[in-house]
């Protein structure tokens, strides 16, 4: 088998891969040869363990734990407060006080259910695209008030008091919506959330090659104190929803999907002692969410290993240094 992305990076650091049950049938293996974390691609959110009151569903997410526990794989847990994939119900005539107690029962359970895992993201996508506005417009805001992230932190730390928690969210290189995210990092800092950790979603695409804003990212939100994760990372091969089917193969695009990742990686490195992990959202091409997103039938490969799970040259172009 082809070099353990694992091993070649384990100087720099850890690197993961999101999936779902599914992608146990084939890549087990392969999982195990190179990925030292995971993270569940769904089966960790709100709505997958607790859809209804009082029902949790345990079974999709604990395939991939066991796995990982079984194989010495880091698990990160994804993710407590978001506006999507959270149950109507805890939002239902809720008070600040209610929708709070509800989180903390939500997190003592999934507690119980796991110990305390090394890291989990607590709050997921809190900041606004839209160049005017900051904080989303989401029920967790409107209900629990404006310096809701910092209390939902300090709720889940009280659970979880070993657990690192992270805030995550993407385009968190855009020097639109960068400088907002670092202000509410800040904020909530100096209102004593306990914030460990920053996850940089990382979705690129070819089309967008603004390196030096990844450099300034890492190093404004490594400014603050907070270990950082590569946390979601695909690179596109699409830059518009309208943009038609690339035929595959194509040695073009492999071509340049592999200098893309040639050009992160070496900053990843250059910037490994900020970086406590990077993560792939998918092992394999087949199973990225970016089929199919957001242009339905339209077929993306933007990982590093092919639909067959063979690597591709941009497995090789990170590889080689
Ligand atoms: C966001 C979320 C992930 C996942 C992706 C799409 O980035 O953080 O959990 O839903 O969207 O798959």
């Amino acid at each position: 088998m082809e070099v353990s992305l694992k091993e070649k990076y384990k100087d720099y650091f850890k690197i993961g891969a999101a999936f779902s049950p599914p992608t146990l049938i084939y890549a087990k293996d392969m999982i195990k040869h190179h990925f030292n974390s995971v993270t569940c691609e769904n089966q960790m959110k709100y709505e997958c363990l607790n859809g209804k009151p009082g029902v949790y569903n345990f079974g999709p997410a604990d395939k991939i734990v066991n796995f990982a526990k079984e194989n010495d794989i880091a698990i990160h847990g994804h993710t407590f407060v978001w506006h999507n994939q959270v149950p109507d119900y805890i939002f239902e005539n809720a008070t600040k006080e209610s929708l709070l107690n509800n989180l903390r029962e939500h997190a003592k359970v999934v507690k119980e259910h796991y110990g305390e895992l090394p890291t989990f993201d607590a709050v997921n996508e809190a900041i606004e695209d839209k160049t005017e506005a900051y904080l989303r417009d989401t029920k967790w805001l409107n209900i629990i008030g404006d310096n809701y992230i910092s209390e939902v932190f300090k709720v889940i730390k009280e659970v979880m008091p070993s657990t690192e928690l992270y805030y995550n969210d993407y385009n968190e290189c855009f020097p639109e919506k960068r400088p907002k995210i670092v202000r509410m990092l800040k904020e909530a800092l100096a209102d004593g959330a306990p914030i460990s950790g920053m996850g940089m979603q990382s979705h690129y695409n070819l089309f967008w090659t603004e390196f030096d804003e990844i450099k300034r990212s890492l190093e404004e939100y490594g400014a603050l104190g907070l270990k950082l994760r590569i946390s979601e990372l695909d690179v596109s091969l699409y830059k518009e929803k309208e943009d038609p089917q690339l035929k595959w193969p194509n040695p073009e695009y492999e071509e340049k999907l592999a200098d893309y990742y040639r050009r992160v990686f070496e900053i990843y490195r250059e910037y490994s002692e900020l970086i406590d992990c990077v993560t792939f959202w998918g092992v394999a091409d087949s199973d990225s969410w970016l089929n199919g997103f957001p242009t339905p039938g339209r077929r993306n490969h933007p990982l590093l290993f092919d639909d067959k799970g063979n690597p591709k040259p941009a497995f090789y172009a990170v590889t080689d240094f």
